[in-house]
Formats: structure tokens, C-alpha cells, sequence
């Protein structure tokens, strides 16, 4: 069923969850040029002003954006009371606001790992859930939900991970299913390797396999997310490479994709940290793997009501 968001006259909204750089940036931009309103989210205030703030200068559209820690449950409400406050239904929603840990499941914090959860999972279906009414009340638009080449199989040396990106995919395509004839679009966009901060951030190691990967672009994966969404696809997964690996799955046996993902994720670079009898290492990072899951977290004291983008005031 043909999507009437395109041809709607009009302005257009989308929100867009972690928009301060990498892969939701590119979002923002894309969308900025074909004329769409924006309303970015994220933590780095500083980083979403910078692109609301481009979005606004080179295409003159309106841009809103809010500081919040989606991981948090409490900050998707206020999100989503501000949204009410403002009478702001978007039309579009990019759940793309996520991170990967790199490190046996047992000796990463495990407070950090159920965070992973909290935003690759919880925030992802809350948002869904909250903002989807609207859509299928207009019949138009619809919901892009980041996900992964690593939704299509286990990752050992980022297992939790793995599975937040495998809950995304499966979230996706049922919901896709469900609301087939509503006239709206549900696309899960699964990105293999994407050169942005996701390896920093997850303290992943260059291994073998990470080196001979080629690493797309943000903007390229955007724009593929962006035209797939626009054409009704419900899995998007952008370059051959990535394509070779996902229909590999299918024929492929799960112990060899096992083994080929824990190559991948540098499991056997990960020294073993010695049992801890708590269950898990909360606060320290285990494994011999580096990371900083709070990357530049303002304090909770520190967020704030929601601000108009100051390119838009
Ligand atoms: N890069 C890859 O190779 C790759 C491959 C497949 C899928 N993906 C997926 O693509 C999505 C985007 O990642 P990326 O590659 O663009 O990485 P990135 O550059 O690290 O961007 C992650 C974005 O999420 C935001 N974010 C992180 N924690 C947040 C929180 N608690 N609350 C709100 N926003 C938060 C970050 O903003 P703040 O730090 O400002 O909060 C940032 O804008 C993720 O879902 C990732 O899993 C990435």
C-alpha cells in the first residue's frame, strides 16, 4: 500500500533518537534537505545543537531539540510529555540512539548491559508504541527502527548486543506484518560495519575480520535506510557485502556463525576475567576490553526542559 506521507501537501515532522552524530546526524541531514521538519534527541546538547543548527542554516527548516538519556524510562516520558506540551505529532520516527559493549557478557558491568537493553530495546518499543497512534490515525508515515547485520545472528564477545539488535529486527517485521493495511511503513535498517563512534563507544578491539570489512559511511547508510523506507521495504540492508552475510545465515550452521562472529567481536582477545561469585562486574570494565558507555553523559541534575533548536528562535 502506497504510502500518502509523500504526497501529503505540507510540512513533514520526523524524530529522530540519537541524532548528535554517526548514523542519526546523517538521518537529520538527509531529511533536512528534502525539507522535513526535525526534532532531534540525544544526550550531547552541545553536538545536537550543532546539527539542528546546520539542518536549519543550509535548508530552513524548523528544528526542536531535547537533551534526554532515552536509556532512562523517565526521560522517554518527559520526551513524550513535551512532545504533548508542544502538540508535536511526528510523522516519521528514526529509533536510531544505541550502543554495543565488546567483552564476555560475564565480566562486562552488568548495570551497563541492562542499560544497552533499557535503549537498544525498552526506549525503541516505548517510542514505537507511544508515537505510532498518530500514524496510523493520519495513515501516513510510519517508523525506521536501527537494527544490524548482528540481528540476523548470536555474537559471542557481544552477546548482549547481538540480541538487542536481534529483539529490534523481530520487533520490526511482526509489527510491519500487523499493520500491513494501515497505511503506514515499518522498516528495520540493518547496517553492516559503519565508520562512527559505535567502536569506541562498544571498546571493540580491530581484529582481523574488522579490518577486511569494509566500512560504509553514515551518510551512505542513511541515504539506502532513507530510499528503502520510502519504497515500503521492511528489512534494509545496505551494500552487497552485508547482503552476502545476511543471506549467509541462511544456509550457514548457527555453530559456524558463532564461531565466524566471535572472530568478528575479537572473543578470543578478550581475556576471561576470573568469576565473580555477585554475578557480574558492575562499574568495571572486564575482559581486557576498554569502554565508555556513558560517553559524554550530562548529569542527570543537568537535563533540562527541551529547547527550540537557537537556529530556530
Ligand atoms: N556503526 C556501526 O558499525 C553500526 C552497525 C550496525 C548498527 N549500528 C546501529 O546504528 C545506531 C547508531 O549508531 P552509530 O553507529 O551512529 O554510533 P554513534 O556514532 O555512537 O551514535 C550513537 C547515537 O546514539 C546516541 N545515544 C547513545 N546513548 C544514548 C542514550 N542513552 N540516550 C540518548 N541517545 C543516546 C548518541 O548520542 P549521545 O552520546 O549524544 O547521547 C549518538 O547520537 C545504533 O543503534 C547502532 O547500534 C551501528
Amino acid at each position: 500500500m502506497a504510502n500518502a506521507i509523500w504526497t501529503r501537501p505540507g510540512p513533514k515532522r520526523a524524530l529522530i533518537t540519537g541524532a548528535s552524530g554517526g548514523i542519526g546526524e546523517a538521518f537529520a541531514r538527509i531529511l533536512a534537505e528534502e525539507g522535513w521538519n526535525l526534532f532531534l534527541v540525544a544526550r550531547r546538547e552541545n553536538e545536537l545543537n550543532r546539527v539542528a543548527g546546520v539542518c536549519h542554516a543550509e535548508h530552513g527548516v524548523e528544528v526542536h531539540v531535547l537533551r534526554a538519556d532515552l536509556a532512562d524510562p523517565e526521560e522517554i516520558v518527559r520526551l513524550a510529555a513535551h512532545l504533548d506540551r508542544l502538540d508535536y505529532s511526528p510523522d516519521v520516527l528514526i529509533n536510531n540512539a544505541g550502543f554495543g559493549l565488546a567483552g564476555r557478557a560475564t565480566d562486562l558491568s552488568r548495570e551497563d548491559q541492562l542499560r544497552m537493553i533499557d535503549l537498544n530495546v525498552r526506549a525503541m518499543t516505548d517510542l514505537t508504541l507511544r508515537l505510532l497512534p498518530h500514524m496510523r490515525a493520519q495513515r501516513a508515515g510510519g517508523v525506521i527502527n536501527v537494527s544490524s547485520v548482528a540481528g540476523f545472528m548470536p555474537g559471542p564477545g557481544m552477546a548482549v548486543y547481538y540480541a538487542t539488535k536481534a529483539f529490534v529486527l523481530s520487533f520490526t517485521e511482526a509489527l510491519a506484518t500487523e499493520l500491513k493495511n494501515e497505511g503506514v511503513t515499518i522498516s528495520a535498517l540493518c547496517p553492516g560495519p559503519v565508520k562512527t563512534g559505535f567502536f569506541a563507544t562498544a571498546g571493540m578491539k580491530k581484529t582481523l575480520l574488522t579490518r577486511l570489512l569494509p566500512m560504509k559511511t553514515p551518510r551512505s547508510v542513511a541515504r539506502d535506510g532513507w530510499q528503502g523506507f520510502k519504497e515500503g521495504r521492511v528489512v534494509i540492508v545496505p551494500g552487497l557485502m552485508n547482503k552476502l552475510s545476511v543471506h549467509a545465515t541462511r544456509f550457514m550452521p548457527r555453530a559456524m556463525q558463532r564461531h565466524v562472529n566471535a572472530l568478528f567481536t575479537g572473543l578470543r582477545q578478550q581475556r576471561p576475567a576470573r568469576a565473580d561469585t555477585t554475578g557480574g562486574t558492575d562499574g568495571a570494565t572486564g575482559g581486557g576490553t576498554e569502554h565508555d558507555a556513558t560517553r559524554d553523559a550530562p548529569a542527570a541534575e543537568d537535563t533540562q526542559a527541551a529547547q527550540k533548536s537557537p537556529a530556530t528562535e
